[in-house]
């Protein structure tokens, strides 16, 4: 399995942590041994509520264009799983991790059985949110999100960056994401980039976004010192930003990945430096990711696992075996 850890130094700081994406090193969007899992588990919260996905009709050029990077990335990257023929406008589709195959014809909606954004989003690991530029700010205007972390696909509708950073402390006052919007108006076709986000979670529940906070602001409260090692999960979403050429829209990937803090500590660097950044949050950090109850249990657990001494710089795991 692939983790991206997320700290490479031992302290947390908000900051623009934007870098370079899909240099032809790694799949653009990526697919894993929970492919199937995820498919079935995003159809179920599309079922049960449908606020989920939503593209307006303006949007639909770039959605269609996002279909079009998603497809061929994916057959590029992950043969054994899809494929992809095109003739001018004559496209065929085929998933063969679903046993799924359809031809339609681009930028038809009428060909295929969902709107293009939607279509291709049930197929892949990963939420998709569409952001229009509108001068020097981004708008985000449509998308697929069943696995927001904390916060609601539908009420962010039509809000701006700023706007929908707006619960985010402290970040706001470094001037984070006055630079960071600056930097995304300027992203081009060629230079996808990428940043790390993270939370920590009890349950590999995809769904803690909060329409469905009922259901999944107990589990964090239930922790106890016994169990944390089994029930506390580190949550890392892989944030990609594409420019889409010809509507020059944005396409906002999130993909999360997570992993439970008792498999995670098998990682010997992985366990101090997370316990050293657990360690570093500034109140505010711990408040808003909702981390008061958690976070003495977590370092409880982390610091029989660091000595102190001096770790590695970046994040990567400096052991090749558990
Ligand atoms: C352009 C596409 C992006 C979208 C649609 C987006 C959306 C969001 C949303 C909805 C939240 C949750 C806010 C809440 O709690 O209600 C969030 C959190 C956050 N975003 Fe973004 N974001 C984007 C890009 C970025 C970029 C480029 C940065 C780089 C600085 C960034 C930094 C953050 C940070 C620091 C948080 C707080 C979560 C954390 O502590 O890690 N976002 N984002």
């Amino acid at each position: 399995m692939r983790f991206p850890f997320p700290f490479r130094e031992d302290r947390f700081a908000y900051g623009v942590n934007l870098e370079p994406h899909w240099r032809g090193d790694a799949a653009r969007f990526d697919i894993d041994e929970h492919y199937l899992g995820e498919v079935a588990e995003r159809e179920i919260v599309l079922r049960g509520d449908a606020s989920r996905y939503f593209v307006p009709q303006d949007m639909r050029a770039a959605a269609w264009e996002a279909l079009a990077l998603i497809m061929e990335a994916l057959a590029r990257d992950f043969p054994g799983l899809f494929a992809l023929e095109v003739e001018e406008n004559d496209w065929r589709w085929r998933n063969l991790a679903l046993g799924l195959e359809q031809d339609f014809v681009f930028g038809d909606d009428g060909s295929l059985p969902y709107g293009p954004l939607e279509f291709v989003a049930r197929q892949v690991q990963g939420d998709f949110v569409l952001l229009a530029q509108l001068g020097a700010e981004l708008v985000l205007r449509g998308g697929m999100v069943t696995a927001a972390a904390g916060w609601s696909f539908a009420k962010n509708l039509g809000k701006s960056f700023h706007q929908f950073h707006q619960p985010v402390p402290l970040a706001h006052q470094m001037g984070v994401f006055d630079r960071a919007q600056k930097f995304l108006t300027r992203l081009t076709p060629e230079r996808p980039v990428r940043r790390l986000g993270w939370s920590m979670t009890a349950q590999p529940r995809l769904d803690i976004s909060s329409e469905n906070e009922a259901v999944w602001a107990m589990d964090r409260s239930r922790v106890t010192a016994a169990d944390v090692g089994e029930k506390v999960w580190l949550r890392v979403e892989l944030q990609t930003l594409s420019r889409l050429e010809r509507s020059q829209a944005i396409l906002f990937g999130i993909r999360t990945y997570m992993l439970r803090l008792d498999e995670l500590v098998r990682v010997r660097k992985w366990a101090a430096r997370l316990h050293r950044v657990m360690g570093s949050l500034h109140p505010e950090v711990v408040a808003y990711k909702g981390l008061g109850h958690v976070l003495p249990l977590v370092l409880g657990y982390l610091a029989p696992f660091d000595d102190g001494g001096v770790l590695g710089p970046g994040a990567g795991p400096e052991q090749t075996s558990l």
